[in-house]
């Protein structure tokens, strides 16, 4: 049994840090594993802008451990007004990579999100002709769509009219949690890419309702059948580079996750690349780990490698019941109280 894992220093391609006092206690989980992270940029009021995104960014720096080097690395929400000029002025800004759409009403922060996608039309071709991935949450919104299926439906309704309308747009479809979602983006071409989360490599739906409701198993997308999970596991164990390493680590406080109306969004950042080798061990994967985690987002985004690398210890260690999380409230991780097998080297938590 491996004792050790040494891997290229791995990405984040999807992660929510929020903003305000709780950066502080979130952005070093991530800082201390990751090199680089796609910052989500659902924030209330949402970042729009390139100015939007330089703070933030400023922000964000300011809560990353001294010594600890990592770069976040922005992403402007679209709305229905955003134009060909916001593209061209993130493009010439180096520090925005992509833009998030997330049609409105699908999840946390997404009311002022894009009613309808040719509203951004002018934007797409912009990307499409500066390179600029578009990032996908992508599940339709319409109260009569089951919540299992928005996902699949997204697809046909949505991702596959856009694509074809913008044959060299880059997309990145994000949480995938379908195998229709795993087998369109394999029999898609190379600007097509998906990130995949810890929760759905790990969980089916079952485990929203296990002895009861959890609301720390609630995200969104929403957790899916079993037949998804496996579908979603072989994938991003195939080497397929097209999919990589995104936790989108979304973190809430406590008392608004064990609530009447609890709100979507499951903390991984703590453990991120921890979990996923303790997923591709068990599918006996752990040598495809590494394109998943380090090479697979880079390359897609045009981006190098991370130079230095970091070690995994097999140490099985007791997750915390809770992190701090700002001033008053506390942050209930993934798997609350219970054993994860790797350790990072070095890590705060040694
Ligand atoms: C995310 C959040 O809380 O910002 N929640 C989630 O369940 N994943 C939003 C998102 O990525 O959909
Ligand atoms: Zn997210």
């Amino acid at each position: 049994m491996m004792k050790q894992l040494t891997l290229t220093r791995p990405d984040d391609w999807h992660l929510h840090v929020r903003d305000g006092a709780v950066l502080k206690d979130v952005v070093p989980h991530t800082a201390e594993r990751f090199g680089r992270a796609i910052i989500m940029p659902n924030l209330q009021p949402p970042c729009c802008t390139v100015d939007d995104a330089v703070h933030y960014r400023q922000r964000i720096l300011e809560a990353v451990p001294e010594g600890v080097q990592f770069e976040p690395q922005m992403v402007l929400y679209a709305r229905d007004n955003m134009t060909a000029d916001d593209i061209y002025a993130a493009a010439d800004s180096n520090i925005v990579r992509a833009v998030k759409l997330y049609p409105a009403g699908a999840t946390t922060n997404s009311d002022s999100g894009v009613t309808d996608i040719r509203n951004i039309d002018q934007a797409l071709a912009a990307m499409q002709e500066v390179g600029m991935p578009l990032l996908v949450h992508g599940e339709v919104t319409d109260a009569d769509i089951d919540v299992f299926d928005r996902e699949a439906m997204f697809i046909e309704r949505i991702l596959k009219p856009t694509v074809e309308r913008f044959p060299e747009l880059k997309v990145v479809f994000e949480h995938i949690t379908t195998a229709q979602a795993a087998e369109f983006v394999q029999g898609a071409d190379d600007r097509i890419a998906a990130t995949m989360t810890v929760q759905h490599l790990l969980l089916n739906r079952n485990a929203i309702f296990e002895g009861g409701l959890r609301p720390h198993h609630y995200c969104l997308p929403v957790l899916k059948r079993e037949r998804h999970r496996e579908a979603l596991l072989a994938a991003a164990t195939s080497g397929n580079p097209r999919f990589f390493l995104g936790t989108d680590s979304a973190p809430h406080p406590q008392g608004k996750k064990e609530s009447a109306c609890g709100c979507a969004g499951i903390y991984t950042a703590f453990a991120g690349i921890e979990f996923y080798a303790e997923i591709f061990e068990q599918a006996g994967a752990l040598d495809k780990l590494e394109a998943f985690a380090s090479f697979n987002g880079p390359r897609f985004y045009g981006l190098p490698v991370n130079e230095e690398s970091i070690t995994l210890v097999r140490e099985p260690w007791t997750i915390p019941d809770s992190f701090a999380f700002g001033d008053n409230e506390r942050l209930v991780p993934l798997r609350a109280g219970e054993t994860l097998q790797w350790r990072l080297q070095g890590s705060a938590s040694e």
